[in-house]
């Protein structure tokens, strides 16, 4: 089928290859003529495994194509996607002018019957605003074509889209009308075999289904993390809890890892504009403000942990930093926990030696130049001179790390780990003290 996906971020590059590999013809459109020029070269914006030969063997077979003219993308698709961004506004609702944007776009240059399939995360509501500027549009024109707006939300996950997008667990189609639920059958029927995957339902319910899922996810893990404060206070231990609790499927031992807080553009982007869309109808959204609160919380336990343990002023000292991503396998810092670390750390007159397996250029390009920042080549590097490690990403190059060395490199000999990756009796056994989140020290 011919499809048009409009943004190239995570969601629509990844949609977009992901969906030419089967066999579609899917042109991409993306107003940053630097970043199509890219594309076309076959380099790849974001650090996301397996996406870079995805995209380049599809664009090389002439089924992926880039571009920055939005009437051939709008002639090329029957279906056009949107994957264009929803960053907050200041008050913390989704911000629609990308979305609506586009939808202008694709009603200025339609000469025949399309479906608008949005993949963007938007509150409740706005496939019903699409298809209005669509018409508006259309009306201004004078044409007189027929339109669908389907909601389709996308589930991946960061650092693991191209494997998320290829093998979906749901594929959620938000729609009343036959002809648009045929279509999108069709497309996605070579990710929809052995048993069908396909969730239909009305378009508002498809859109509150995206937030509903983040949030849950956002929910489990502010939960855990609640627990994992009781924990440590009460002197029980929070990966045995973990463990105890997990094992009840109704629980299950998904997304309850305690941690440094949830970071990424997702769910605090998501839980917020719910909250917004709550409280914008006078509904108070009990829950989801305390799971927001603590999330901001948590985010600042392992700097409150290194400042508890120095006291307030912690000029002169030097902390490692392993992982400044948001998570791993990603170079996204977008609300990483890692950033009120640093902030915390520079605050209190603290040198940071940081490593990042792949995000140090992200960081370089957030933070810029600064004397209280140095960027290591290796995790092991970033220990030389400094007093203390602090863990925020879990990535797997810091799991088993020689610990002899780490007690020998770290003048106090203390690490504050923020996701729980060691055995505490394991790095007592190399002389180090070691802080965790939830368990006894
Ligand atoms: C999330 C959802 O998992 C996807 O299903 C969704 O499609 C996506 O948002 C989106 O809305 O686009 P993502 O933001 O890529 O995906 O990252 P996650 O893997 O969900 O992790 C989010 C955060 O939660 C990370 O900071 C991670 O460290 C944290 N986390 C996760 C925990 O602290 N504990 C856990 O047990 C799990």
């Amino acid at each position: 089928m011919k499809v048009t996906v409009f943004g190239t971020g995570y969601v629509g590059l990844v949609q977009g290859a992901v969906l030419a590999d089967v066999g579609h013809d899917v042109m991409c459109v993306d107003i940053d003529a630097a970043k199509v020029a890219a594309l076309q070269a076959g380099q790849i914006p974001i650090h996301e495994p397996g996406l870079a030969p995805l995209v380049q063997a599809n664009h090389a077979a002439g089924r992926l194509h880039f571009t920055t003219d939005a009437a051939e993308g709008v002639a090329h698709g029957e279906l056009i996607f949107l994957a264009v961004g929803t960053p907050p506004d200041e008050d913390g609702s989704a911000d629609l002018q990308h979305v609506l944007a586009v939808a202008r776009t694709i009603a200025t240059h339609m000469d025949r019957p399309k479906t608008i399939v949005n993949k963007s995360t938007v509150p409740v509501g706005t496939a019903d605003k699409v298809a209005a500027e669509v018409r508006q549009t259309l009306a201004a024109r004078g044409a007189d074509i027929a339109f669908e707006v389907v909601s389709n939300p996308e589930f991946l996950k960061e650092g693991a889209a191209v494997a998320d997008c290829m093998r979906p667990d749901r594929i959620v189609i938000g729609t009343s009308s036959a002809a648009a639920e045929r279509q999108l059958r069709e497309l996605y029927a070579p990710f929809n075999r052995n048993h069908d995957r396909i969730v239909l339902m009305d378009v508002k319910s498809a859109e509150l289904t995206k937030y509903a899922a983040n949030a849950m996810l956002a929910t489990k893990i502010s939960f855990i993390n609640e627990i994992a404060g009781l924990a440590e206070r009460l002197g029980a231990d929070i990966e045995a809890v973990r463990r105890g609790i997990g094992s009840d499927p109704r629980i299950g031992y998904h997304f309850i890892y305690p941690g440094a807080g949830y970071g990424g553009s997702c769910f605090p982007k998501d839980v917020k504009a719910l909250i917004h869309t709550a409280q914008s109808i006078d509904y108070r959204p009990e829950v989801l403000l305390a799971v927001e609160r603590r999330n901001d919380a948590q985010r600042e336990v392992l700097a409150e942990r290194i400042l508890a343990h120095y006291g307030p002023n912690l000029r002169g000292k030097t902390i490692a930093v392993w992982g400044l991503a948001f998570k791993p396998e990603t170079d996204d810092m977008r609300e990483a926990p890692s950033r009120n670390l640093l902030q915390a750390l520079w605050a209190a007159g603290a040198q940071v030696r940081a490593h990042d397996p792949v995000a140090m250029r992200e960081a370089r390009r957030i933070f810029g130049d600064r004397p209280d920042l140095v960027f290591c080549d290796s995790p092991m590097a970033a220990l030389d001179g400094a007093d203390a490690l602090a863990i925020v990403t879990e990535w797997k190059q810091f799991r088993v790390p020689d610990f002899d060395r780490v007690a020998r490199a770290l003048r106090d000999r203390i690490v504050f780990d923020g996701r729980n990756l060691y055995d505490p009796a394991v790095v007592a056994r190399h002389g180090l003290t070691y802080e965790s989140i939830g368990r006894p020290a």
